[in-house]
């Protein structure tokens, strides 16, 4: 398939671009467009067939559905079962606070979605995305546009132009390249189908922050048990998969730095030693504990926003190494640390190991 390239610079939208882009949706196409949080691969939701040729492109699994993304707010008003949910008080407050933004909230759907965008599931995550490209790419649109990251199903998911021409060129119609994301990592998934709400999956937006704004406990799903004290299932089907992987095997390590960067530096020698080709991904406080021609920063202890931003830029590094086994640094998990870890972990299988 030919790829068209658009460059579009927020600051100064080139509208006959984002025009084009606009009307392969309408056709049927698809389309990867920037977000804060990660680029999309954006299809229009009302349509069947492209949504089934996003899952396609990615090779996702089917059972695993699609947020749908609006530059109104009364464009969910088309989307959910029972307009009288707007009236709740605390999806107000979430969608004053937090939209645009990466969040995304669980409804109940209509049928004016067709099944494959949220795999046979009767509810359905919307978002409105704060890049200001991605609205306006909404907006001429006129309707809700399906999309997930732009990646290949299982890899990092793409924050730079260059990820989203690694995974998608070729199997799309059109991407839409304009800089690196600023979050960095997917949004919030918060199920309010539920009282308490739940999160799903964290994200841009941290779990304290919507605490704070709705004055109630918010649950991770997960670490939810039920009567028998185990675990529920995830109820984001995309939550079960290995995900975010680079194709090296990764390892996490926490503890304090001076432990883990000893622990790192014996696993490192060994794997050189077995002649294999190592990579290891620390702070910029910590890089200096390590061989430098073998360091990842990807990001900085005073800031942990940074460690969002990039996460997936630096496990996608690792594969440009050609590394076959990564040792990562923990970071704390407080704010959005938690979401950085879930995908550090995720792309670890879990694999953790504490000095
Ligand atoms: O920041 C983001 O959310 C990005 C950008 C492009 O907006 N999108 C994104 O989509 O990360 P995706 O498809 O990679 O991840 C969506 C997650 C999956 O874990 C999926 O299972 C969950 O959200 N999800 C979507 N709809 C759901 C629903 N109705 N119920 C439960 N989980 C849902
Ligand atoms: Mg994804």
């Amino acid at each position: 398939m030919k790829t068209e390239i658009f460059d579009i610079d927020g600051e100064n939208i080139d509208y006959s671009l984002l025009e084009k882009a606009a009307e392969i949706l309408k056709r049927g196409g698809l389309v990867v467009f920037p977000t804060e949080t990660v680029y999309g691969l954006g299809a229009a939701a009302a349509c069947s067939e492209a949504v089934k040729n996003i899952f396609k492109a990615k090779g996702r699994p089917s059972d695993n559905p699609l947020i749908v993304h609006i530059s109104d707010f009364d464009m969910i008003k088309e989307l959910i079962s029972d307009e009288k949910t707007l009236e709740n008080q605390d999806i107000k407050k979430l969608a004053q606070n937090f939209w645009p933004g990466p969040l995304t909230i669980i409804f109940r759907k209509n049928n004016s979605l067709c099944d494959e965008v949220t795999a046979g599931l009767d509810t359905v995550g919307i978002r409105m995305p704060e890049n200001i490209v991605a609205r306006e790419l909404i907006r001429l649109t006129g309707k809700g546009v399906a999309a997930p990251s732009a990646n290949t199903s299982g890899r990092p998911s793409p924050t730079e132009p260059r990820h989203v021409i690694e995974d998608m060129y070729g199997k799309v119609d059109a991407i839409i390249c304009s800089g690196n994301c600023a979050v960095g990592v997917e949004s919030t998934v918060l199920d309010m189908t539920c009282d308490p709400p739940v999160i799903l999956r964290p994200g841009g937006v941290t779990r304290e922050s919507i605490k704070e704004l709705l004055g109630k406990d918010i649950l991770m799903a997960g670490v939810i048990k039920n009567d028998e004290g185990q675990d529920f299932v995830p109820k984001a089907p995309g939550m079960k998969y290995r995900h975010y992987a680079p194709k090296g095997k990764v390892i996490v390590f926490s503890g304090e730095d001076e432990k883990i960067a000893e622990k790192i530096n014996k696993y490192f020698s060994e794997a050189l030693n077995e002649g294999k080709i190592p990579r290891i991904v620390a702070s910029r406080q910590t890089a200096r504990y390590y061989d430098e021609k073998y360091v990842t920063v990807f990001g900085d202890k005073e800031c942990p926003e940074t460690f969002a931003a990039g996460i997936f830029s630096a496990l996608r590094e690792c594969d440009r190494y050609n590394a076959d086994i990564i040792f990562a640094e923990a970071v704390s998990q407080e704010g959005i640390g938690e979401a950085v870890m879930n995908r550090l972990l995720k792309a670890a299988g879990n694999n953790i190991i504490y000095v």
